[in-house]
């Protein structure tokens, strides 16, 4: 992981229901590295544990006084959540990477529908900042469990007046319908950000869009049945090592079962930092940082997460 920048942590806000605001700044006082909306930080935490967490007042600046993430409660959390809420003290020190963006605004795309499902607000508020500011014809589609829960609520009321749409399931019955919201598409593309039910809704929901017009971002990558993982060989060409990948373990695991000292972080397929150069093999592709374009190249694979569909992976490590 790449978290080089020693900040202090000088803010904390609860912005919703279990979901809480913290406020980064350079150690040194000087500024910190821009990023554009939809970028998001790696941040290291005091457990050992390094998580990503998308930058709420990024919108394009060259430079910025200080990062501010939302992090939501996680009952499933595998340390990271549960540590910010319970541990995180003002004027507590941090490492953080600079910022890095996989879920970057195109500039061509000027008429923009922005979607958010609870905690996925992060990312969507900055992208509805950076619209406001450039002057873009947006609509902000909101939703959560119910309105304590949505982050930012009155900020975003107040920034994004009747562009913003609520939807609160405990009073609409269950999630927002979208397939005939969005049968017809009415914009350039939509940005979204959610769990993954409601991404699945929105993928399902828009076969007929033009390609490359519905981008997203998961909190996680895909997974496969268990029944469907098979073991496959492994072999680093430069390295000069081979060996199985069990059923159950990643190539990632099985590397570092070799002794081989390869770069993560997530190990969720949704940072881009464990991307492996691939020479042979077919790659199933259950990351969300490589485009369908890439996918379909069969030259870079997560090994977090990815796996090989056929019997040989071979890597260029
Ligand atoms: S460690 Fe984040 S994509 Fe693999």
């Amino acid at each position: 992981m790449s978290a080089d920048i020693d900040v202090t942590v000088v803010g904390l806000r609860a912005v919703a229901r279990d979901v809480l605001a913290v406020e980064l700044k350079h150690k040194s006082g000087q500024a910190l590295p821009g990023a554009q909306a939809g970028a998001h930080i790696d941040l290291a935490l005091g457990n050992g544990l390094v998580r990503q967490y998308s930058l709420v007042n990024a919108t394009g600046q060259t430079s910025m006084g200080s990062y501010v993430v939302a992090v939501g409660w996680d009952a499933n959390s595998r340390g990271g959540s549960v540590w910010v809420h319970e541990k995180l003290k003002v004027g507590q020190s941090l490492r953080v990477s600079a910022p890095r963006n996989l879920f970057e605004m195109a500039a061509e795309h000027r008429r923009v529908l922005l979607l958010a499902g609870g905690i996925g607000i992060t990312p969507i508020y900055a992208m509805a900042q950076a619209c406001a500011q450039r002057g873009l014809d947006f609509e902000l589609w909101a939703s959560a469990r119910s309105a304590p829960r949505l982050a930012y609520l009155e900020e975003l009321k107040a920034l994004a007046g009747e562009r913003l749409h609520l939807h609160f399931d405990d009073e609409q019955g269950g999630p927002m319908d979208l397939a005939p919201r969005l049968q017809t598409q009415r914009w350039d593309a939509v940005y979204a950000c959610g769990p993954a039910p409601m991404l699945d809704a929105l993928t399902a929901a828009t076969p007929h869009w033009a390609p490359g017009s519905v981008r997203m971002e998961r909190f996680k990558g895909a997974e496969v049945p268990a029944s469907e993982r098979q073991p496959f060989e492994l072999t680093l060409q430069r390295a000069g090592l081979t060996t199985t990948v069990g059923a159950h373990e990643s190539v990632l695991d099985a590397m570092e079962r070799l002794g081989v000292d390869y770069p993560w972080s997530c190990r969720e397929g949704i940072c881009g930092t464990c991307e492996a150069p691939v020479l042979d093999g077919a790659v199933q592709h259950l990351d969300y940082v490589l485009s369908p374009e890439e996918r379909a190249e069969q030259r870079r694979m997560m090994v977090c997460v990815s796996r090989c569909g056929g019997g040989r992976l071979v890597l260029d490590i």
